[in-house]
């Protein structure tokens, strides 16, 4: 894949996709632009795709202005100072998933830590009760399923539908009615209660976004976590680094995010004929981003498949860049350190013992990452 991704970068760095009949981009500059120019480059897939069943009120599919306002109440949620007064329950979180499994000697990183935090995390800041976060894990597993094992399979798109619409179901039914009425401070208490210009949303935008938000935020995080684990225990002297010096995190952090982005890919549909790469993609055309390309292009990065926790510059692309950058960037990095300082600090001995990819690249993650572990 990488050397076929150096061919493509130097030879055809934009080019034409009959498989999914879309434009796909190679070099970082001009993955780059292509997410920075929203006038050029928009996030209205569903005008082009409307079989995707992209949803209302999903801020991802949205263009200036309205996605501006609706960005800016969740943002909220998402402030530096919302995030330092969530961290002691993240770290509360982490101990508690470690503590479940303290009489092992090998740990399950996907089954143990990495599927269970971000999916907690999430619920706790949207402000779903533990007692109902049995369907969040249905949707999860439906939707692995579907990304991950078969993505042809039709009955994976039943289950994931059906999984969705249970989903839906329960927020439009119990949480939302019940947070309109009861305000708390949580972000579903925000959507429903929240105005648009002179209008409040209406209740498949709060329930769309909500779910919206309940699914970026898992399933991604989780593939962070996973991948950190194991590209450094495939570099044991920079881990041994990182444990002698907590300092290192952040950017061994970066570095996972530079070197296995969870996300492949960054959709857009040109709003004009424009030129790019040289070559002219016409209107109304999907683009595809592969940021996985971006963040190996050896005219941005020396060493590019190197993985360096030193590396500085590193200006890697995993959440994307321009008014769509992921609004849950700094919370992923900051359950990503917690996670790892909780690990180190728990163990003084981690063996690498096994592992397995899910078949499937559209989301970079491994189903199951085995350690064996001693304790102090
Ligand atoms: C958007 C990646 C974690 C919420 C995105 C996009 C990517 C991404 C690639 C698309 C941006 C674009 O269209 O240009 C990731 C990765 C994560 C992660 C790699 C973990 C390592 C989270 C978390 C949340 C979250 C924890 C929290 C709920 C969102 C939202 C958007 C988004 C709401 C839409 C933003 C917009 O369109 O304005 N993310 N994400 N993400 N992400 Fe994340």
């Amino acid at each position: 894949l990488y050397a076929w991704m150096r061919n493509a970068r130097d030879n055809t760095p934009v080019m034409f996709d009959e498989a999914s009949q879309s434009w796909k981009v190679y070099r970082y500059e001009d993955v780059h632009r292509v997410l920075s120019d929203w006038q050029v480059f928009s996030n209205d897939m569903c005008r082009i795709m409307p079989e995707h069943g992209f949803t209302r009120g999903n801020l991802s599919t949205m263009d200036p202005p309205e996605h501006k306002q609706l960005r800016g109440i969740v943002a909220q949620g998402f402030t530096p100072r919302t995030l330092a007064e969530l961290a002691p329950r993240i770290e509360r979180i982490v101990k508690e998933l470690l503590d479940a499994v303290e009489d092992r000697t090998e740990i399950d990183i996907t089954r143990d830590l990495s599927y269970q935090l971000p999916l907690n995390v999430i619920a706790e800041l949207i402000g779903v009760p533990r007692e109902d976060r049995a369907v969040l894990r249905r949707t999860a597993d439906a939707q692995l399923a579907l990304t991950c094992e078969n993505p042809a399979d039709g009955d994976f798109v039943v289950a994931v539908q059906k999984a969705m619409g249970e989903l839906q179901d329960y927020l439009r039914q119990d949480l939302v009615p019940a947070r309109r009425q009861d305000p708390r401070d949580d972000l579903v208490s925000k959507l429903a209660t929240a105005t648009l210009e002179d209008r409040s949303l209406d209740e498949e935008e709060v329930v769309n976004f909500t779910v919206l938000l309940l699914l970026a935020g898992h399933l991604t995080t989780m593939s962070l976590l996973g991948n950190m684990m194991l590209t450094l225990s495939e570099h044991p002297d920079q881990f041994a680094e990182v444990r002698a010096d907590r300092d290192l995190v952040p950017g061994a952090i970066e570095e996972v995010l530079r070197y296995r982005p969870p996300v492949p890919e960054g959709g857009r549909v040109t709003n004009v004929d424009v030129e790019l790469g040289g070559v002219v993609i016409p209107a109304d055309r999907m683009v595809l981003t592969s940021l996985i390309s971006a963040n190996r292009d050896e005219r941005k990065y020396p060493g590019p498949d190197r993985f360096d926790i030193h590396r500085l510059p590193n200006p890697q692309l995993a959440f994307t860049t321009g008014i769509h950058y992921c609004l849950g960037a700094h919370l992923a990095r900051l359950e990503a350190k917690i996670a790892l300082n909780a690990v180190l600090d728990r163990y003084s001995d981690l063996t690498f013992t096994g592992m397995q990819w899910y078949e499937s690249y559209s989301l970079c993650n491994p189903r199951r990452l085995t350690f064996e572990v001693r304790r102090p």
